[in-house]
């Protein structure tokens, strides 16, 4: 019996140990790591904290690259510099990828990058948000900033930053980029995307009550308001009524023209699955950006004041009432070095997904074809190799360059966020016009973050108000 007993002890402990070094030698050829418990993988462990989930195992199996299983698929997670570089600048290794829930949750049909519609639609997005087209934007956008405070946070002594930041961006979206003025319209959408981007990186499993259910029940009721919108505009568009606003900038009238005269290169459910998606690029990102820039100028005086005074002079060197100009974006040096530092402990868009389209070798492993693959701005922003205290916030670290690799809050290469300079103008914005009216400080200092995987504050990051003119 003892030697039952014993026995089976025996073989436990070595089949634990064969296990574990399949899992972890080099010699294996796949990235050391493990896979986590079936279909959910390490999901659970992702989800709460990304970045810790990336240094412990940075720490635990390799600073180069580990496998992983997150969304059910098997995943090689690329770190560090060398890893962000190795994935920026060899595109043709890689197909686009996304996690199925965010697919099905967006309701993206296709996700082939070389297809017409695809294609069709990144030139047009690129030609929209192109430096020279984007540059005209900025007083529209001090105008809605404006709009925005003088309604929801002029009248009041505390806000809640994170949602009104968020409707903020619905807003100004569905204006630029829709053509939609009309609030209730936009209120109609603003309340299910927040639902449908909830459920993104939830477990995928579909009964009542779950964040995935709720999300895809959303996403339906977005995709019917944003499918009656396209269906509206196109019949304008076929009669050649005026579909372009704010000087002949307006995204989707040109996107639909340009479909049009290619014969429908793009179906109506295709542009919505697509509109969904750019939407979720713009909206999450400077949302969280917005609330964490204000959270860091309530915590630290000192910078608080070096912005206000950058922001004070460019104030008083227009004539009243005269608005933003890309020119005064550009003399905001101090205040985006406050927005760098932000985007680097708070990477907005945690970093990018992949399919490997060939069997790639990296740091003395193989990674398979068909694997999927993620950067993580993690691995690089909170390294003290690249960033010495990497947990302390300082703007001044942003007075020099950064190596290729290091900083890479929008990625970099081909597929480097073009929506870069849109969000750097709006950012810059709203913080212009929040300083010069205010004085920022927490009401609750210990207001928790949680992550999901976003960071965001519990209570929606509630700010106490005070004039600058008091
Ligand atoms: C602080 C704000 C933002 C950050 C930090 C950010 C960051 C990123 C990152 C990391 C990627 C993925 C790159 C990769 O997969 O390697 C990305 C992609 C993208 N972003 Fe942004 N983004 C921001 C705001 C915006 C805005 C405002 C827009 C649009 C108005 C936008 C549009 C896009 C698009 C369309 C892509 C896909 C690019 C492609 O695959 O070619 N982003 N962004």
């Amino acid at each position: 019996m003892a030697f039952t007993i014993l026995l089976s002890v025996a073989l436990t402990i070595f089949s634990i140990l064969v296990f574990r070094n399949i899992n972890s030698r080099p010699s294996s050829r796949l990235p050391p790591g493990n896979t986590g418990w079936p279909i959910l993988g390490e999901t659970l462990s992702y989800i709460p904290n990304p970045a810790k989930f990336i240094s412990d195992r940075m720490k635990m199996h390799s600073r180069d690259i580990f496998q992983t299983s997150l969304a059910g698929e098997k995943m090689a997670i690329f770190c560090g510099a060398s890893g962000n570089k190795f994935i920026h600048s060899n595109d043709s290794k890689f197909k686009m990828w996304l996690p199925r829930t965010v697919i099905d949750i967006l309701g993206l049909t296709n996700i082939d990058s070389n297809s017409p519609p695809w294609k069709l639609f990144d030139e047009q997005l690129h030609k929209f948000l192109r430096l020279e087209s984007m540059q005209h934007y900025v007083p529209i956008m001090d105008t809605k900033v404006r709009e925005h405070l003088e309604m929801h946070w002029m009248p009041f002594k505390e806000v809640k930053v994170l949602p009104l930041s968020k409707e903020f961006t619905i807003f100004l979206f569905c204006h630029l980029v829709l053509n939609i003025y009309d609030s209730d319209q936009v209120k109609e959408l603003a309340t299910p995307y927040n639902n449908l981007v909830k459920g993104l990186m939830s477990v995928p499993i579909n009964l009542p009550g779950t964040t995935y259910n709720r999300a895809i029940n959303a996403s339906k009721v977005v995709r019917e308001k944003l499918l009656e919108l396209v269906r509206k505009r196109k019949m304008e568009v076929l009669a050649k009524k005026d579909y372009v606003n704010f000087d002949g900038l307006d995204f989707l009238g040109g996107l639909l023209r340009a479909s049009i005269e290619g014969g429908d290169i793009i179906s109506e459910m295709e542009l919505v699955g697509k509109i969904i998606a750019f939407l979720f690029a713009a909206f999450h990102t400077t949302g969280n950006t917005i609330t964490f820039l204000m959270a860091h100028l309530a915590e630290y005086p000192d910078v608080y004041a070096k912005v206000l005074q950058e922001q004070l002079e460019i104030a008083q060197s227009k004539e009243k009432g005269e608005l933003l100009s890309w020119k005064d974006i550009q003399r905001m040096k101090y205040s985006w070095n406050v927005v760098c530092e932000t985007m680097r402990l708070r990477p907005p868009a945690l970093g990018g997904f992949r399919e490997l389209a060939t069997d790639v070798h990296y740091g003395g492993y193989t990674i398979p074809k068909g694997w999927k693959v993620h950067w993580s701005a993690y691995s690089t922003h909170m390294d003290p190799i690249y960033f010495p205290e990497p947990e302390r916030f300082n703007p001044s670290r942003f007075e020099e360059n950064h190596a290729r690799g290091v900083y890479v809050p929008f990625g970099s290469g081909p597929r480097m966020c073009c929506g870069n300079q849109y969000a750097r103008m709006k950012i810059l914005v709203f913080l212009h016009n929040v300083v010069i009216r205010f004085r920022l400080s927490k009401v609750n200092p210990n207001e928790r973050i949680l992550y999901t995987p976003d960071p965001v504050f519990v209570d929606g990051l509630r700010i106490r108000l005070d004039s600058q003119n008091e």
